[in-house]
């Protein structure tokens, strides 16, 4: 296993700086790159702030500054010479492949023979990526969730070629990395496919929210009442939580599984429309909702009925059955836990267990109304055979 002392983070957006604030706070040196002077600017102010309030909370750990911490964050515009001593590097540039096989080439080219590469894609194949950059043994994925300092979940995925030495260094780095709220879960993904575990199981819950949202949209249904219909049991209801991830991120999300997975993914009018008009979410300040304020003040007294969470459950059990079929995950206590630390949402399987055929029949159901063929139940899912699967 490698000994990681010098992290270098590609990429200073949300999830960059997010990156680079836990490894800071984890005693790594690490050095942010970006292209412009004026991104890493805003970066080194919001992880200077994210670490002074830990600090003033006494979450930096006895005698450790923020200022401290601060000292040890290095910034450049050259990626190859900000590698040239690194033993780990992770990659948070936009998603695309062009870019991101430039990235990798450039990396692989410039450090030293030891360094692990890995990308926070949350779409791409962590193989393609890997592919000509010289040396794909060393990349894995590396993927986190959004805040990463609060959220729990990191995965770790093999590419087609990664190493074992590759994967040890990453689960290793993975769980040294502190999370705020919680011990960090550090979830092994398997085989490399589209949208690893917990996005991929989230993902045709997607198709069936951009109907919810056409539908709703046709009657006339205000959003606060969807997110109403969520409950309390999400933190966040669909509309804000699409508003908070980014509904270009989701559109961009969707067209991608629609290329790999079925097109039934295909983003809907009301997704399509905001982003063309440019309402993006909580980032431009507007999508759903109005968030030049800081996050919006949702009433949730009254609802729509028309979003159902049984429903959802029952799509993400489903995924959750092809991800077992297809050996992504080598059990479902992992799946549901890796939900649980990644959305702050309950995994399916718990419940999915007592109610797989009253599920399976919602499904059918709602593939009728939809017209969307891949909500339909797989096998797994309606034997109720993963009940007898490994944990
Ligand atoms: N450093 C230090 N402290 C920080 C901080 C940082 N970087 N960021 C926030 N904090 C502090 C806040 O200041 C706040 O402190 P306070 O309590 O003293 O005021 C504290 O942490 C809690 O912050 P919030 O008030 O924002 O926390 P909430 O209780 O409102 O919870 C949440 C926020 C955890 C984000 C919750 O709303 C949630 O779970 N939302 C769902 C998020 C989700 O689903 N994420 C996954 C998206 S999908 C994804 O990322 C995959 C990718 O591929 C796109």
């Amino acid at each position: 296993m490698v000994d990681v002392k010098k992290i270098v983070v590609v990429g200073s957006g949300l999830m960059g700086n997010g990156i680079a604030q836990v490894s800071l706070m984890a005693g790594y040196n690490v050095t942010l790159v970006d292209i412009k002077d004026e991104f890493l600017d805003k970066a080194f102010a919001n992880i200077e702030k994210g670490l002074k309030k830990s600090e003033s909370k006494g979450q930096l750990g006895e005698g450790v500054t923020a200022d401290a911490l601060m000292a040890k964050l290095k910034r450049t515009l050259d990626l190859a010479s900000a590698v040239k001593d690194a033993d780990y590097t992770i990659e948070a540039v936009v998603e695309n492949m062009k870019v991101k096989k430039e990235v990798f080439k450039t990396m692989a080219e410039n450090s030293p023979a030891h360094c692990i590469l890995a990308t926070n894609t949350s779409t791409m194949s962590i193989t393609e990526i890997a592919k000509d950059c010289g040396r794909p043994e060393n990349v894995i994925g590396m993927h986190f969730f959004n805040p990463v300092p609060l959220m729990r979940c990191i995965e770790v995925i093999a590419g087609e070629k990664s190493s074992e030495e590759a994967m040890e260094t990453g689960m290793a780095v993975s769980n040294s990395l502190p999370c705020l709220r919680g011990n960090r879960y550090v979830a092994k993904v398997l085989i490399d496919r589209p949208g690893f575990i917990v996005n991929r199981m989230n993902a045709p819950g997607q198709i069936y929210l951009s109907w919810v949202f056409d539908q709703a949209k046709e009657k006339q249904i205000p959003w606060n009442q969807i997110d109403a219909d969520g409950g309390h049991a999400m933190p966040m209801g669909p509309c804000e939580l699409c508003d908070y991830v980014g509904l270009d991120t989701m559109h961009h999300v969707m067209e991608y599984y629609a290329e790999t997975l079925s097109p039934n993914f295909k983003p809907g009018k009301v997704i399509s429309e905001l982003v063309e008009a440019g309402n993006l979410g909580a980032k431009t300040g507007k999508g759903f909702y109005d968030w030049s304020g800081g996050r919006p003040k949702i009433d949730k007294s009254q609802k729509a009925g028309l979003f159902d969470l049984q429903t959802m459950m029952a799509i993400m059990l489903n995924e959750g059955c092809r991800i077992l079929e297809e050996g992504v995950a080598s059990g479902f206590k992992i799946i549901d836990d890796a939900n649980m630390a990644g959305m702050n949402t309950p995994g399916p399987f718990g419940a999915g267990k007592k109610n797989f055929e009253a599920w399976s029949k919602l499904l059918d159901e709602i593939a009728d109304k939809t017209g969307a063929e891949y909500l339909r139940p797989c096998e797994l899912m309606k034997s109720g055979g993963f009940v007898k699967m490994r944990k």
